[in-house]
């Protein structure tokens, strides 16, 4: 294989290519039944060596065909995972590298474009200097990195040491709207679900009620238990939820707790100036994540957390074993020291290679395109017979239902119908969510090919089958 690694990988970059270009031909989402991929693979490995012809056929035969196409341009489900061309060109490259980039020295490159790469996103995104920025795998490590920080300091940095056994109960606070990657880190950070407090929301944005916080936090604290932190979102996972987060912001510095912000979809709109306004006050935030493998086109995975303090978080994870002292100079970052896994990929060369490929300018007039695309259908929708906006667009994430002809007909079991039946006829992609307990159909666009047109047949598509499920 070593011989032919040439070879094969420019057969890779060839199919790439070829595959992306053919992807408006393709259903997308798999069109395969439970098991079925998995009866195709031997049961057992090789005891010999194979030959790559072979390899890379099966991967065509059997493996194509159990995708789902996130890259497809008629991608309308749950948010997008760009993976913009010239990211997945850096990451064959980081690949290829294979350099675990945990310390400075284990690969200093990787340590200094991040910093900077991350600070070109900070000036990018509106935020203050003085933020500073790590990659981190995924939005769910940094929610997990920033409640286990908030929960140190709430403790005196005395809980990884003592455990949390000797201490009141520690109490964190946000609406029923945040991702679920909220609950899993305080159930991780052994905080325990019940600690968790929900508070009510109210307005279209589905924002948490700030009395209501307050009070929260008050009675909590009249009752001896451990105020911690807020987590408040900015484009919540099912309908856009969006919370005040001046409002919060003012509460959290009133209280003295922390705050994290997950913005983990809606992030990547930022770089828009007029959309700014959704997460007003951030910059009084102590931690804030967005997802660049979401929206913005870096290929997963890529989620950016900027703090505040970064003090804080290496308080909170840095172990240093003797094989990891660097004796390195003064002021270098180790930025394994700032996340919960040791290796680190090098994951700021796809932020690098793509800033610098499409310019600020050019991935706003994408984000803007989706947007007004996304209004667009939803006011097309609202016009059509049978169908009712459940809640408007945020940004462009928006959710419908549509009314079954017979008035007495279950209508979440119609829309659920109507769902399947869309995703089966393959030319659209959507998923559907709950709404104060009532079934609605999503819809976002974000995905970095698609066109006006794209948005066209998802109109056509979901307008004729709703005809015919009618
Ligand atoms: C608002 C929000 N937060 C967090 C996450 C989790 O992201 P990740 O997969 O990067 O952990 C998601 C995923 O869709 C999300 O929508």
């Amino acid at each position: 294989m070593a011989d032919d690694f040439r070879g094969w990988s420019l057969k890779a970059a060839e199919w790439g290519a070829d595959y992306r270009a053919s992807l408006r031909e393709r259903p997308v989402r798999a069109r395969t039944q439970p098991g079925e991929i998995a009866a195709t693979i031997a049961q057992s490995p090789p005891e010999h060596p194979e030959p790559m012809e072979k390899i890379f056929a099966d991967f065509e035969d059997k493996i194509v065909p159990g995708m789902t196409h996130w890259q497809h341009p008629r991608f309308f489900a749950y948010f997008p995972a760009n993976a913009a061309p010239v990211s997945v060109v850096a990451e064959y490259l980081v690949s290829a590298m294979a350099a675990q980039c945990m310390l400075w020295q284990t690969s200093p490159a990787a340590t200094e474009l991040e910093t900077v790469v991350l600070d070109w996103l900070r000036q990018a995104l509106g935020l203050p200097a003085g933020l500073s920025g790590v990659i981190q795998d995924s939005a769910s490590s940094a929610t997990l990195a920033a409640v286990l920080v908030m929960r140190e300091r709430a403790l005196e940095w005395q809980g990884n040491r003592k455990g949390l056994g000797a201490f009141p109960a520690i109490r964190v606070y946000s609406s029923d709207q945040v991702h679920t990657s909220v609950d899993r880190a305080i159930w991780v950070a052994g905080i325990g679900a019940e600690n968790l407090v929900r508070i009510p929301t109210q307005g279209p944005l589905r924002a948490m009620d700030p009395a209501a916080l307050e009070r929260a936090i008050e009675a909590d604290r009249a009752a001896g238990l451990l105020p911690a932190g807020i987590v408040a979102c900015v484009g919540g996972t099912s309908v856009g939820a969006t919370d005040d987060i001046d409002a919060v912001s003012a509460i959290a510095r009133r209280h003295g707790i922390y705050l994290h912000v997950d913005a983990a979809w809606a992030g990547s709109a930022m770089i828009c100036p007029e959309f700014r306004h959704y997460w007003k006050g951030v910059e009084h935030a102590d931690s804030i994540v967005f997802n660049p493998h979401k929206w913005l086109g870096a290929q997963f995975d890529c989620s950016v957390q900027f703090v505040c303090d970064p003090d804080s978080l290496v308080r909170t994870l840095a172990i240093q074993p003797d094989y990891l002292k660097t004796h390195g100079k003064d002021g270098i970052i180790n930025y394994s020291e700032w996340s919960v896994p040791l290796g680190r990929r090098f994951r700021a060369l796809k932020l690098w290679f793509l800033l610098r490929a499409h310019g600020l300018e050019g991935l706003r007039a994408m984000i803007r395109n989706h947007v007004s695309w996304s209004e667009g259908l939803a006011a097309r929708l609202a016009a059509a017979p049978g169908f009712e906006i459940v809640t408007a667009p945020m940004l462009s994430l928006f959710s419908f239902l549509h009314r079954p002809g017979d008035p007495s007909a279950d209508v979440d079991a119609h829309n659920l119908a109507l769902v399947a039946a869309i995703n089966d006829d393959g030319r659209i992609y959507l998923t559907q969510t709950r709404v104060d307990g009532r079934v609605a159909i999503r819809f976002q666009a974000g995905q970095f090919e698609s066109t006006a047109d794209d948005v066209d047949v998802a109109f056509a598509a979901i307008t004729e089958l709703a005809l015919a499920s009618a």
